[in-house]
């Protein structure tokens, strides 16, 4: 679709489209009106009451999980901070310029507070921003290693392609993915126990002023991503392939230290619900941007059936035997494991791209044979040998599962010899977009 009416003096945006959005009662404007009023101080901030808290009802294992949580917020701000820069260079507007203009000045502010919380109450760096983020660096998770890597790669590639696509795909990992499932969902769940348990008030007034931002953040974000839609059909193909590539890493951003759940669970969530609330924000931001999350193209991008809580824990499971997030041994190869495994691969294959109903035949030589039936409109995965495949793999389970979990490339894979393939190559070929992208 093109574009009709742009922008007259900061006015809601309207494009040519077919149905209305609640998001075309938002302006650009109006975010920025909000920015005025919501603005807050965080050097003026008081922690004299957090500190003595911290140490007198904090037990030393709560001041342990809660300082690695809080690490993961500066350690974040702070890249969101300069991260936003080629954004604001390829806004197409001038009022989205400006309001990515104010956002960059909150997460600036956003990283003083964490800094000062960081030092002035848990007594870590020397004050400045540099010290503290050095020694919280090792507390960052491989998830969050690699969601925070894909922010700076995507912000080297925004730069030399400033193109609506691509600041499609920026902005769903910036605001959806690290603001409205991650951030949103971490600010939540530590307000909710410090209010529970009335605790640390300076730390909670900063928190819920970061809350209003990242709020106005995410709306922002949303607004921004229906417009660019409207704008470009390739929209949602570089919407669902930023997703297909980050998630897996996004759920695995909470994995505390040494698996040991006691990081989440003292303060009253489990892994489970963290992942869950996230996954929920995530999905109604992607329907209120008009791309609903199961109905993005290509296969799917978070191949886990079920609703958010399902997903959840099958996410969770999928992470223990091995087959996404962090390496940290040999996969699982527990027959009811294994079926999670193909079930997931199965629904992440796009059966309606088949060009005709066929199997996939895998051989493994650590591990028992599967197999996936692709038929019209359906996928099954089985465990054992299907009758004369057209398609069948052999490798290492144990590569199968880094080439799952992203770990490995299939390309390089197949150059090498440590992944073969065997039949109807015709078949394969006419049917690729049932897999997704290598
Ligand atoms: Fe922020
Ligand atoms: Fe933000």
């Amino acid at each position: 679709m093109r574009l009709s009416t742009g922008t007259s003096g900061g006015e809601p945006v309207r494009w040519q489209r077919a149905t209305q959005s609640p998001l075309d009662s938002i302006s650009y404007t109006d975010l920025y009106r909000r920015w005025e009023q919501g603005s807050w101080r965080a050097t003026a901030i008081d922690f004299a009451r957090d500190r003595e808290q911290w140490q007198a009802d904090f037990s030393d294992f709560e001041r342990k999980a809660a300082a690695w949580n809080y690490a993961l917020f500066l350690w974040g701000e702070d890249a969101v901070t300069h991260g936003l820069s080629p954004y604001i260079e390829a806004a197409p507007l001038e009022e989205q310029k400006y309001f990515l203009a104010t956002q960059q000045a909150d997460e600036a502010r956003h990283a003083v507070f964490f800094n000062r919380f960081m030092h002035e109450v848990a007594g870590i760096g020397d004050g400045s921003v540099g010290a503290g983020l050095t020694e919280i660096r090792p507390q960052l998770s491989w998830g969050f290693e690699q969601v925070f890597g894909r922010l700076e790669t995507i912000c080297d590639e925004l730069r030399r392609d400033p193109s609506i696509p691509r600041l499609a795909a920026a902005v769903t990992l910036y605001h959806l993915v690290i603001e409205a499932t991650l951030a949103q969902t971490g600010q939540h769940f530590i307000t909710s126990y410090l209010t529970e348990r009335d605790l640390l008030p300076g730390f909670r007034e900063g928190m819920e002023n970061v809350e209003g931002d990242e709020q106005r953040h995410i709306g922002f974000g949303v607004k921004l991503l229906s417009d660019l839609r409207q704008m470009d059909p390739e929209v949602p193909h570089a919407v669902a392939e930023m997703l297909r590539e980050v998630l897996p890493w996004t759920i695995a951003v909470l994995v505390p230290p040494g698996w040991d759940e006691r990081y989440i669970t003292a303060f009253g969530s489990s892994f489970e619900d963290l992942v869950e609330t996230g996954l929920t924000s995530l999905m109604s931001k992607l329907r209120s941007s008009g791309m609903p999350l199961d109905e993005l193209p290509g296969p799917s991008v978070l191949p886990v059936p079920g609703r958010a809580r399902e997903r959840a824990e099958r996410s969770k499971r999928l992470l223990l035997c091995g087959y996404i997030g962090e390496k940290t041994g040999r996969p699982s190869v527990a027959p009811e494991d294994m079926r999670l495994l193909f079930e997931t691969v199965a629904t992440g294959l796009d059966s309606a791209a088949a060009a005709e109903p066929g199997v996939i035949q895998w051989e493994f030589s650590d591990a028992d044979p599967w197999h996936i039936a692709v038929g019209e409109g359906s996928v099954t995965a089985q465990p054992g040998r299907a009758e004369d495949p057209p398609l069948t793999l052999r490798a290492r389970f144990e590569d199968f599962v880094d080439l799952v979990a992203g770990r490995k490339d299939a390309r390089r894979l197949l150059a090498s010899g440590r992944l073969r393939a065997r039949g109807n190559l015709r078949w394969v070929w006419r049917s690729r977009r049932m897999f997704p992208p290598l």
